[in-house]
């Protein structure tokens, strides 16, 4: 049996609980100083003065950053995906946080001291705290997407049908800002080899790091080296490079000394993006029986003041091709707020914008009188009717019909409040999962050598996904090496360039790169064996275990390797399978809550989730995916939220003591269902990414179940007690 789908164990594991693994703050980089962030006290106008005399005379000051004497970075270009966040290169405050200047000392503890004796005067502007206050001043993306779509999209008519329709369902659904909290902060250490920049940095992407920076100190990309070969978690967060890492390096280069820059805790919240707050509408139209005539969903989520890009949120995808209706409409709209820059966090759109849509068919099925299940069978979609084209594959049936005989699902009775253990309000919910298949182009190095050991490089990283083991599975089942002989090794822009760790595209995108170099390598040894055995030809020869075999007899493969190694790059990018299909994985969620009748406490007490992601590459690793995206989704289900104070627009629980995550003790025993059904369509492996799609549709699947069993439909995220409270 081959290495790949094989449940073989997390080969980070063992240098990530020995301590072995560094991370980027951890490296030893001899002469390093320490860099501090200032922070705007204001969420709006500007900074007049920035005092800095006093700091400068503190033992071990080496200099302080302020608008005043930063240095002129070249033009952050702004891209709909990549906003370019403040970096001192004016004196405007536009959210409360943003950084004002930067503290460099020769220990962390004189910078930090020293921080807080930078004097800072501001102008202080009117802000707009929150995005409730402002929804009159709703604006059209103008780069939606990327440029790639419009923010709107129509099929039929769906105002008309709404109308008509003897079932209809029109509720407003809202979702909080919420924030990544990876485990690791971001960091970063910076130093200068005259004009060549080396920056260890916590990122999802080295490659855009080496862009970014590049462009910004006006670099060949060439001078720019950025490594990070461990990432404690990303979630998003760690996908563009933000202003910290970007100070850092500027930092150093003034100061002429290597620089490390590390986020507290409480700088995580306002110095690395969120995922937007969002507002959303869902209508739907329905027949007596339940099938679908029109579905609009119009969303308007955060977007931050200042011209630094745009980030839309885009809820409304997954409501263009999830179910079958004629009629059917989305729209995206922006508000801006004095609050920091939002991005992606795991799951962008399709978690909201799910949340809302499968709210509203739970609304729906009530309606309709039809068992949750039954109403989403009825509205299946045998092709993507947004695209007009067939799916690659879609195995949502299978899911739904695992899922809910895993679950007990038939055994749920209909009615609100009828389900009890004892005084126990118990109730089960269910919904939906979708994402999008996303790849992009990438290379990989692969060296196998006379002893049978395989090196694969590439420009990629692990950011806690299980990218080093799976890529090793690949290359050990692509040249028949045992998975113990191939070394991995990720986070150095020097390796051939990889695309961002996000999207869930990393096995789908790198993986094909990792294989088409081992069939490179696998195919020079069969060259060399054909050429010692001619006229027989490579294709008639098999590589496995540093054997090659053929009608001829049989070679070691060492013997075929003059140099004692074969090495080569190999190149993988998707082609023109998205004109001929939809690639899109799905998934069902299966959820049991239990509340008490008197206190309100909501407990989920079972999950199941049954996903189609395409081959699973790794049993394991795949299932920690699965359960970890199902654990995200509960959090913002029932748990996580920024809060921010609508005098001061600042954010008041920026730790992880008051902005809730789930521990331990709110996750029940998770089960998850992998169809492991190979997608030929979507890539050379047949994965089609499984790191953000457990996530989509848990939310709805808690929320739902708490309507079930309290009667009490909350459509804000995340249920509170007092929501369903009598
Ligand atoms: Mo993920 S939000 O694409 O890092």
């Amino acid at each position: 049996m081959g290495a790949i789908g094989q449940p073989v164990d997390r080969r980070d594991g063992p240098a990530k609980i020995t301590g072995a693994a560094r991370y980027a703050a951890e490296f030893t980089v001899p002469g390093v100083v320490h860099a501090v962030l200032v922070q705007s006290t204001i969420a709006a106008g500007s900074v007049v003065g920035i005092d800095t005399a006093a700091a400068m005379a503190m033992p071990g000051v080496l200099l302080v950053v302020t608008p005043d004497n930063a240095l002129r970075l070249k033009q952050q270009k702004a891209t709909a995906q990549t906003v370019a966040a403040p970096t001192l290169q004016d004196r405007s405050v536009s959210y409360s946080g943003q950084h004002v200047a930067v503290v460099v000392a020769d220990t962390l503890d004189r910078a930090l001291d020293a921080a807080a004796h930078v004097d800072v005067r501001y102008a202080p502007g009117a802000a707009v705290a929150l995005m409730d206050q402002a929804l009159d001043r709703a604006t059209t993306p103008k780069q939606f997407r990327g440029g790639a779509r419009p923010p709107d999209s129509r099929r039929g008519d769906p105002d008309a049908a709404f109308g008509f329709a003897p079932l209809q369902v029109a509720q407003r659904y809202a979702t909080s800002v919420e924030h990544h909290n990876p485990m690791e902060p971001h960091a970063t250490i910076a130093r200068w080899d005259g004009d060549a920049l080396t920056v260890w940095t916590a990122t999802q992407g080295i490659g855009g790091a080496q862009k970014t920076l590049a462009t910004l100190f006006g670099l060949e990309p060439e001078r720019v080296r950025v490594i990070c070969p461990f990432v404690g978690g990303g979630f998003g967060s760690k996908g563009n490079c933000w202003p910290p890492a970007i100070l850092a390096a500027m930092a150093a280069k003034m100061v002429g000394r290597p620089v490390k820059l590390v986020l507290t805790r409480k700088q995580m919240y306002t110095s690395n993006g969120y995922r937007p707050r969002t507002i959303q509408t869902v209508r739907l139209g329905a027949h007596p029986d339940g099938t679908l005539t029109a579905l609009r969903h119009d969303g308007v989520t955060q977007m931050s003041k200042g011209d630094f890009g745009e980030y839309s949120e885009p809820t409304g995808l997954a409501s263009e091709m999830l179910y079958a209706v004629p009629n059917n409409a989305v729209s995206h709209r922006l508000v801006a707020v004095n609050q920091g820059f939002p991005t992606y966090m795991r799951a962008p759109g399709e978690a909201p914008g799910v949340f809302a849509l499968e709210s509203a068919m739970d609304e729906l099925a009530y309606q309709a009188k039809l068992d949750p299940l039954e109403l989403r069978l009825r509205n299946y979609a045998d092709m993507d009717e947004h695209d007009d084209k067939p799916f690659s594959s879609k195995k949502l049936g299978e899911c739904y019909a695992r899922g809910a005989a895993l679950f007990g699902w038939s055994k749920r009775s209909m009615a609100p409040r009828s389900m009890r253990d004892g005084r126990t309000l118990v109730g089960w919910g269910m919904a939906t999962a979708t994402y999008p298949m996303n790849r992009m182009p990438a290379k990989a190095r692969v060296r196998l050598d006379a002893q049978g050991h395989v090196l694969v490089q590439t420009g990629s990283q692990d950011i806690g996904t299980g990218t080093y083991t799976v890529l090793a599975q690949v290359a050990a089942e692509a040249l028949g090496i045992p998975v113990e002989q191939v070394r991995v090794e990720l986070g150095d822009s020097s390796f051939p360039p990889a695309p961002v760790s996000g999207g869930s595209m990393t096995v789908a995108s790198v993986g094909p790169a990792v294989l088409a170099a081992c069939r490179k390598v696998r195919d020079a040894v069969l060259a060399a064996a054909a050429a010692r055995w001619q006229p027989v030809t490579p294709e008639q020869l098999v590589l496995d275990r540093m054997v090659v075999t053929g009608p001829a007899g049989r070679v070691p493969a060492a013997e075929l390797m003059p140099a004692g190694f074969v090495e080569a790059v190999g190149e993988a990018k998707p082609g023109d399978e998205k004109k001929h299909a939809s690639l899109h994985s799905f998934g069902a969620q299966f959820c049991e809550v239990r509340v008490d009748p008197d206190l309100g406490e909501i407990r989920v007490s079972r999950f199941v989730g049954a996903f189609d992601a395409g081959r699973v590459m790794n049993a394991k690793t795949a299932r920690s995916q699965a359960i970890g995206g199902i654990v995200y989704g509960i959090g913002m289900a029932l748990l996580e939220e920024t809060v921010v104070d609508r005098n001061l627009a600042r954010i008041v629980n920026p730790n992880v003591s008051e902005y809730l995550l789930p521990v331990n003790a709110d996750i029940p025993d998770i089960q998850t269902i992998l169809l492991d059904d190979a997608d030929a369509m979507s890539n050379p492996l047949g994965a089609r990414g499984l790191g953000e799609l457990p996530m989509v549709g848990a939310a709805a699947a808690v929320a739902n179940a708490v309507f079930h069993a309290t009667a009490k439909r909350v459509r804000e995220l995340p249920i509170r007690i007092e929501d369903v409270m009598a």
